[in-house]
């Protein structure tokens, strides 16, 4: 078939007709549902593997996959030879070169829940014709999948998953990414060839680090860390692939070649070697110990389907711990003898099945759109959708960033889009399903005027955002308050964003002063404020005066200045007034400030109505000094500067730098030749390799760190 915008909506619609009968009709299909039931599968995974835009979640696919598998089996006489129940994937994207596989890369059978796991171990056990089968389980990696080739100890070839049959060839983009090692001791165990399977992943972390420079550039932001790392390795630029702190998990050997050993040492080599490749477990431990990043640490071992279907449900509450995507779990089949004896089918193998943990897609329709006036005067559109449940909330807005976003995603209001949460990052639209228009859909019209205040917005010719640059604009004045107030500031907990909206509407509050001169007396009379809750508020609000310099300065919300570029100058001065003095070159000398920040810092205290909200503040008695200056001078580490990196195990990272705060050191943002410690965690990645190039650096384990710092941790 041929997919035209006209046969697009027809299999659309066919498949919202099948779809529910899927789920609720556990029959099989008739003879023209199961034809149709297949033109609806080859249309959704042209979809997904060509276009790269499903129009479906991974697990509606599944449904129909089901249904037709299902009715197949009971109807062979139905069976046709080019069935997608008969084929491993679907055709290409062209640019990269195309190069078979050793082995054909199939995909894995999904399961949702206890029941299919016991059905999973039922035919394992039958079909092995044993009693005893050990399981081996590990993460299913939300990545970008991968074959790579080694022979004679060197990584030859690299390659997409691509139809599973061939893939693309991206070698040069792989040597990129550091966790694959370019040569590895295969040898040691008389292995000549190796094809191994794995995933390309990029970090949660490194992901919305990735996404928030993208739209610092002006650019749209990805949907989901998958997304990228399947970008980034068809880039056409390998070093900017190098640039994108990809990494890679390894976890499956699809073949392997030995040597004809020549002597006795050689001959044990291939001993130890196939012993190790008896056992998936044992083919993990091979991988890990060659220097690949395998699910060693991350694997377990289970004697009963009963134990498997426990861990199961137990990771679905900790997967958001990891920090990277998983989307289930992989349960294989431990020993390769049984392995081999179970086989195959086509799709997928009959030894491993994938646990799918619950959907974090979700498709909706969009109903409108709010434009937003923030704290910078940026006015941000968000989409209010029909509210739909995705991972255990649910989602009725969100922010469609900016002007070229929305028109990256062709959005009108009316489409349904496909929305995806991942992980702890907040939902994002995935695809418009323009496909799926009905022709009444209306274009998004960006505002000219603040929908607040109503004066002309602007837009830098760099930017894609567009402000509202009245100062006095109510939206802005009152998201200064709240950002003032907030936890990483001057954390008035008390005083949350609804109460700043509510003060602000009754004329108690108008600006950040104004928290420091309420009227207790009228919000005492307010409903919801009694003796108790305007108490509590009084004593968080004459408790924040007290806070340290830098939260204050994050507090004022000066444009680029983070929490850590807060600290730093809070570090530099004992009175905040001084920066009134401090020229822009000055500033430049600081850590991690540039051109832009410098200016606008400098603009920042520049500005008399800046100052004399200083002023005001401190005459109501905020702390404008730096206290912990003076306190700390004596501190062993003052002056110091410090960063951490990795995952600590003792500490969490907040308290790791408020430690080494206390003994007077700065933290910095980043590596640079001005950096004299780096702290590493586990799993630390660029930050490390990086400090290692520079000689003055201090390199420290988190114990090191401890003892450097002298802390006792052992009644925490
Ligand atoms: S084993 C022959 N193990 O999930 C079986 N696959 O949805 C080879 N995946 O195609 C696959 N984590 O790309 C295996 N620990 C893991 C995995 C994993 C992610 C991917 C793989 C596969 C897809 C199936």
């Amino acid at each position: 078939m041929i997919y035209t915008p006209a046969t697009t909506r027809q299999l659309a619609a066919e498949t919202e007709r099948l779809l529910p009968l899927a789920q609720s009709v556990p029959s099989c299909a008739t003879a023209n549902e199961t034809e149709s039931l297949r033109d609806v599968l080859r249309f959704h995974e042209y979809r997904y593997y060509v276009l790269n835009a499903p129009l479906l979640s991974d697990y509606e696919y599944d449904v129909l996959f089901r249904w037709l598998l299902s009715t197949e089996k009971e109807h062979p006489e139905w069976q046709v030879s080019n069935s997608p129940s008969l084929r491993v994937g679907s055709s290409l994207p062209v640019q990269f070169q195309s190069v078979p596989h050793l082995v054909p890369m199939l995909s894995l059978d999904n399961s949702y829940g206890a029941e299919d796991l016991i059905d999973f171990n039922r035919k394992v056990l039958e079909l092995s014709s044993t009693s005893e089968v050990n399981y081996c389980v590990e993460p299913k990696f939300d990545g970008a999948s991968i074959s790579l080739i080694y022979e004679n100890d060197q990584l030859i070839r690299a390659t997409t998953r691509g139809d599973g049959v061939a893939g693309e060839e991206i070698t040069q983009n792989i040597r990129q990414i550091r966790t694959i090692p370019l040569t590895a001791s295969f040898s040691a165990f008389g292995i000549r060839q190796i094809e191994i399977r794995g995933e390309v992943m990029m970090s949660k972390k490194t992901f919305e680090d990735f996404n928030t420079s993208l739209m610092a550039a002006g650019l749209s932001p990805m949907a989901n860390p998958r997304n990228a790392a399947a970008g980034s390795l068809r880039m056409k630029d390998d070093r900017e692939v190098g640039r994108r702190n990809l990494e890679a998990f390894l976890y499956h050997i699809s073949y392997v070649s030995f040597d004809a050993p020549a002597d006795e040492r050689q001959e044990q080599a291939v001993a130890n070697g196939k012993e190790l490749l008896a056992t998936h477990s044992g083919s993990l431990s091979l991988l890990w110990q060659l220097g690949f990043r395998s699910p060693e640490n991350e694997k377990k071992l289970f004697s009963s389907i009963q134990d498997v279907i426990r861990y199961c449900a137990d990771a679905e509450t900790t997967r958001d711990d990891l920090p990277y995507e998983i989307d289930g779990l992989v349960i294989k089949v431990n020993r390769i003898d049984q392995q081999e004896k179970l086989g195959m089918t086509s799709h997928h193998p009959r030894w491993a099945i994938a646990y799918k943990f619950k959907a974090r897609q979700a498709t909706t329709q969009l109903i409108g759109i709010e434009f937003q006036v923030g704290r910078t005067g940026a006015v941000t559109p968000v989409a209010k959708l029909s509210p739909v449940a995705l991972a255990g909330v649910t989602v009725s807005s969100i922010s469609v960033h900016n002007e070229d976003y929305i028109r990256e995603k062709q959005l009108m209001i009316g489409d349904k889009v496909l929305i995806e949460r991942a992980g702890d990052v907040i939902p994002q639209i995935v695809q418009t399903l323009t496909e799926l228009r009905k022709g009444t859909e209306q274009p998004i019209v960006f505002p000219v005027t603040c929908p607040v205040c109503n004066s002309k917005l602007y837009k830098e010719p760099t930017e894609a955002v567009w402000r509202c640059i009245n100062i006095e604009c109510e939206a802005q004045v009152i998201e200064k308050i709240i950002h003032f107030v907030s936890k990483d500031a001057m954390d008035i907990k008390s005083l949350g964003e609804a109460n700043v909206r509510k003060f602000y509407e009754l004329g108690l509050l108008k600006d950040i002063p104004g928290i420091y001169t309420l009227d207790f007396h009228r919000i005492s009379m307010l409903e919801g404020f009694g003796k108790k809750s305007t108490d509590n508020l009084r004593t968080a609000i004459e408790a924040s005066k007290t806070q340290p310099l830098h939260r204050l300065i994050y507090g004022l919300g000066i444009r680029f200045v983070g929490e850590t570029t807060a600290k730093t100058l809070a570090n530099h001065v004992s009175h905040l007034l001084e920066y009134q003095k401090i020229t822009q070159e000055d500033l430049l000398h600081l850590e991690d400030v540039g051109q832009k920040v410098a200016a606008s810092i400098h603009a920042f205290f520049n500005n008399p109505a800046n100052i004399t909200m200083l002023e005001t503040l401190e005459k109501l008695g905020v702390q404008l000094i730096n206290t912990k200056k003076e306190a700390t001078a004596t501190g062993v580490l003052t002056g110091k500067s410090f960063l951490f990196t990795g995952t600590l195990s003792r500490l969490t990272r907040q308290k790791a730098e408020a430690l080494a705060e206390a003994q007077g050191a700065v933290i910095a943002s980043g590596v640079s030749a001005k950096l004299n410690y780096l702290i590493v965690g586990e799993d630390a990645g660029s930050k490390l390799e990086k400090a290692k190039k520079i000689n003055s650096i201090h390199i420290l384990s988190e114990d090191e760190f401890l003892q450097l710092v002298n802390a006792d941790l052992s009644n925490q």
